[in-house]
């Protein structure tokens, strides 16, 4: 069998820390969830106790926001929001129905959104977050101040939430995606199909574009 060729589309470094992310974000939804919603309560679990979850939860947050933060500066260069990457957003459709639209760079308009919705879901998590860790910092806010942190921490909690369900299904809708993510390789044809500029860049050697 002839060894396939592949493209190096994320080193170990970058899988590992996504993957410290992600992860982070699974335990911070479900102990997160628990403590939002009385009918969720019994996922507390997910850290043992209850009292365990209110006490582990902000600290597995800043860790989730530290990895965050080294994707923010790892790939903001590339996720620039193009007059192509609008008109890709206002075909997602014909792309849905499994036709690609326009010359895509490494990132596609849908990916660059998230991207920037990622972001702002964090930023606000960690600012708000900080004003409502009781332990630490909540004494020096003024208790409406901590009201209005806690509801802005719930939403962009909800808003993060559903932005990765879109983020993981997407990753699972193009074949191939995934790969990139766990063994940081793609093939030609994944390349050439779903990110045609970026494709010319890596083969022609040329600095990767948006
Ligand atoms: C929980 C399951 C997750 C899965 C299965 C997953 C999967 C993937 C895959 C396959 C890619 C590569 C996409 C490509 O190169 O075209 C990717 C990229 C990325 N992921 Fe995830 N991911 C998950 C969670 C997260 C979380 C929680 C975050 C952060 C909030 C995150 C942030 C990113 C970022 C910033 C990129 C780089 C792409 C970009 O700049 O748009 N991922 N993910």
């Amino acid at each position: 069998m002839s060894k396939e060729k592949l493209i190096q589309r994320y080193s170990a470094p970058e899988r590992i820390n996504h993957w410290i992310v992600a992860i982070c974000f699974v335990l911070l939804a479900i102990s997160g969830l628990a403590f939002f919603y009385p009918a969720f309560f019994w996922l507390t679990g997910v850290f043992g106790t209850p009292q365990l979850a209110r006490i582990v939860h902000p600290f597995v947050g800043v860790v989730m926001f530290a990895g965050f933060v080294r994707q923010f500066f790892r790939y903001w260069h590339h996720n620039f929001i193009t007059a192509q990457d609008v008109e890709w957003m206002k075909s997602v459709g014909t792309v849905l129905k499994g036709h690609e639209v326009g010359d895509t760079g490494k990132y596609n308009g849908g990916q660059k959104g998230m991207f920037w919705h990622m972001s702002l879901c964090m930023g606000l998590l960690m600012l708000t977050g900080i004003v409502i860790w009781r332990e630490y910092f909540s004494i020096h806010f003024p208790i409406p101040v901590i009201r209005a942190a806690l509801l802005v921490h719930s939403m962009s909690a909800l808003a993060l939430i559903a932005g990765i369900i879109v983020h993981v299904y997407a990753a699972l809708w193009v074949k191939g995606t995934i790969r990139a993510m766990v063994e940081g390789v793609v093939t030609h044809a994944w390349a050439k199909k779903h990110h045609p500029r970026w494709y010319r860049e890596v083969t022609q050697g040329r600095q990767q574009g948006h």
